[in-house]
């Protein structure tokens, strides 16, 4: 039988998808369920002096207003990076314009709003902070950098002396805006308790994570929390964390004895789930007259919360660490703290960013030496991992190159700036490199070979719309020889084996080993059972064969129902583990990035016209998921370079575009065709599959390459994200 695994196949919940029948969080049919609504600051500091529920209370089919006032007191949670407890209605005290200050259950959605309107609060407004730029010499160093896993900074060699003395220098400060995920379906839950048991059915990329938080702030054991999430309509990191919505609805639900339901708002979506943050980067390159980097220095700072919320930093100087071969690299990251919602993880957190400054700083020392930009990354290809002084797993960046370029017809560029055009049109061709690291966590899964030949198989991760369900299938359908027809994969409820949350493009290489593990272990069992039989005399399993439910053996066949009817049994079960990431190498994901744009000259209208990104990514588990990944983060990052920003009115700190008219993202005329290519190879060393997640890798560099096009079709350098119009305009 061909492998399943690798093919194109269809998406196994498409159909559910498209009819409507795949539930999400809030399509939850919960009997009983009332409705919350969140109360937000309308001030950006300072406290809370007075509550006047009266109005709010009296209103017809009003259950409950929590405040501060009579909050139920929660643990804390400490979990490492983020700490996201956080504004939960423990204290009085407001931080940031937005900020959760109440919320009201009410017997119908319309009644919960009329009462959230109607309730009144009063503050004493402090002077707030409301715009990075304006307060970059408070910049701090993190404390918890990486989960106090390792320094905010890293310094190889001395690169301010090899800086000084080089012959070729760019110095160069850059900057990317705050930006919102927008996932298509917005937060929601469903909490429902049972004496000191409480279920939730919440829109996450971690359901574990969702039930050990939820666990830790409600001081119950982890087990009394069940958290489902079959189905979610796209995270990018704003899922990641449990933000305070998912814990006030569980709040709400304890505190009226009856389930409750919370759905936010797009705008909600703005102040209550994190962001990207914005950065301040400041890159030094330095080269000799051959090109060859002799010094980066690379000072990144990113916007945060003020401190007390928790701390998230965005590590944008990672992949400066070891993108390219050089001797002398420093690294920085400091935080500077706004009235303004903690930040978090969005789609290659660090990388999106830190690489947009790296990459166009590449570009530009490109153009100080006169040399092609490929051929300037060339004659800096790194071999190994400089800053970790480690082999890679596999690094195929050398063909990402080559068939990029190629692919794209680099050869014909003419370096020039404004020298290509069509009629009036100016046309410009840029590219950059993508990195991203490949993870790999503690997964397990279980399997259960049934009487009919089919499968049932499980594991406590998520499917984000990125196709765990169905790279899981193929797995199981090669790993047991049956039709990815009669295998059913389940996911996204938390009394399934555990796994990790789906962050960090970790899924694949996470879920997959464990549950081939598990596909191995129920085969091993029933070869066992049959090789006990009399009739298998003389037989060892290395004779045998699983396929179509009948195991095959040199002039014998087995059928499973006839094995699992003798032995007594409904099914075979078999479980399976990863573990965590292998030590040893760096592991790491790769691409090359290359974009045409077309400016009007007098306009100032930037399109992307053509585009090509190639990756190295490990074997790809789904041709056709695998490639709708790298459609989709180059979009994202289309979006990054051209159109997303989230803008912060500096005399209140509100955000004054939060909603989908004003927030761009891209839409079908703004993306070209897009050209991918997956440059063959298996990463031999973090999984057994050779693969590697590939959610975030697409949209790195993205921005950069379509800078460098937009300097290469008009001359402008632009290094404040989003281009625009305005910027290309003489
Ligand atoms: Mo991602 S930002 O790791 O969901």
């Amino acid at each position: 039988m061909d492998a399943i695994v690798g093919q194109p196949l269809d998406r196994v919940d498409g159909r559910l998808k498209v009819t409507g029948g795949a539930r999400y969080a809030a399509e939850f049919p919960v009997p009983g369920v009332v409705h919350a609504v969140l109360v937000q600051s309308s001030v950006a500091a300072g406290e809370i002096v007075a509550i006047d529920t009266s109005a709010a209370e009296g209103m017809p089919g009003v259950l409950a207003v929590i405040t501060p006032e009579n909050a139920e007191k929660l643990q804390a949670d400490k979990g490492g990076e983020q700490v996201v407890s956080r504004p939960t209605l423990q204290d009085m005290q407001v931080l940031y314009n937005g900020q959760h200050v109440a919320i009201v259950v009410a017997d119908t959605l319309d009644r919960a709003q009329a009462a959230a309107s109607a309730l009144k609060l009063t503050y004493k407004q402090d002077e707030a902070v409301t715009t990075m730029d304006s307060a970059l010499n408070t910049a701090y160093r993190p404390k918890h950098f990486r989960g106090g896993a390792r320094s905010p900074d890293s310094n190889r060699g001395d690169a301010d002396a090899a800086f000084d003395a080089a012959a070729v220098k760019v110095d160069a400060t850059y900057r990317t805006p705050i930006e919102h995920h927008n996932p298509m379906e917005p937060h929601a839950t469903i909490a429902r308790w049972d004496g000191d048991r409480v279920t939730v059915w919440t829109a996450t990329q971690g359901i574990s994570g969702a039930q050990h938080t939820l666990a830790t702030l409600f001081g119950i054991p982890p087990a009394n929390v069940r958290v489902i999430c079959p189905y979610v309509g796209g995270g990018f990191g704003c899922k990641g964390s449990t933000w305070p919505p998912a814990t006030l609805t569980a709040m709400a639900a304890r505190k009226v004895g009856r389930p409750v339901k919370l759905s936010l708002t797009r705008r909600q979506m703005f102040t209550s789930n994190g962001y990207r943050p914005r950065t301040v980067q400041k890159v030094k390159l330095a080269a000799d007259a051959g090109g060859k980097l002799v010094a980066i220095r690379h000072d990144g700072m990113s916007q945060m919360s003020m401190p007390s919320l928790g701390e998230f930093a965005e590590p944008v100087g990672l992949a400066t660490e070891m993108l390219y071969s050089c001797p002398n690299v420093a690294v920085t990251h400091r935080l500077v703290g706004v009235n303004a919602p903690l930040p978090t993880y969005m789609r290659a957190p660090g990388e999106a960013s830190g690489v947009f400054a790296l990459e166009s700083a590449m570009d530009e020392l490109a153009v100080a030496l006169r040399i092609d930009p490929v051929e300037l990354r060339l004659r800096n290809y790194a071999d190994g991992d400089e800053h970790e002084d480690k082999p890679f797993s596999l690094k195929n960046l050398r063909e990402c190159y080559r068939q990029g370029a190629e692919a794209f017809g680099w050869s014909q560029r003419n370096p020039a700036p404004r020298s290509m055009r069509d009629g009036r049109v100016l046309i410009g061709w840029g590219m950059a490199t993508s990195t991203y690291p490949a993870n790999r966590r503690p997964a397990e899964a279980l399997v259960r070979l049934q009487a009919d030949g089919s499968v049932v198989a499980g594991s406590g991760t998520q499917d984000l719309g990125t196709g765990t369900y169905t790279v899981m299938t193929q797995v199981i359908a090669d790993e047991l020889g049956v039709s990815p027809r009669r295998v059913r994969f389940v996911l996204g409820d938390s009394t399934l084996p555990p796994a990790p949350g789906s962050g960090g493009s970790t899924t694949v290489a996470s879920v997959s080993p464990a549950v081939q593990a598990a596909c191995a272990a129920a085969r091993q069992k029933l070869f066992s059972l049959i090789l006990a039989d009399p009739q298998a005399a003389g037989l060892t399993s290395a004779d045998l064969r699983l396929a179509n439910g009948v195991v095959l053996a040199p002039a014998r066949r087995f059928p499973l129902s006839q094995v699992l009817a003798r032995a007594g049994l409904e099914y075979i079960e078999g479980r399976g583990k990863t573990e965590g990431p292998p030590g040893g190498h760096s592991l790491h994901s790769f691409g090359a990035q290359f974009a045409e744009v077309r400016v009007d000259p007098d306009l100032g209208e930037i399109r992307v016209s053509r585009y090509v990104g190639a990756f190295d990514a490990g074997r790809i588990l789904n041709a056709k998921t695998g490639r709708s990944q790298l459609i989709g983060g180059i979009t994202y990052g289309i979006g990054m370079a051209l159109l997303e920003e989230t803008a912060t009115d500096a005399e209140t700190g509100r955000y004054v575009n939060a909603d989908l008219a004003e927030y761009l993202v891209p839409v079908h005329p703004d993306v070209p065709l897009i050209r991918t290519i997956f440059v063959a190879g298996e990463d031999p060393v973090l999984d057994p599959l050779g693969a590697r997640g590939i959610g975030e890798l697409p949209m790195v560099g993205v921005a950069p390459a379509i800078a460098n096009a937009v300097y290469h079709a008009t001359g402008v350098r632009v290094r404040d994200l989003p281009i625009r119009i305005e910027d290309v305009l003489g």
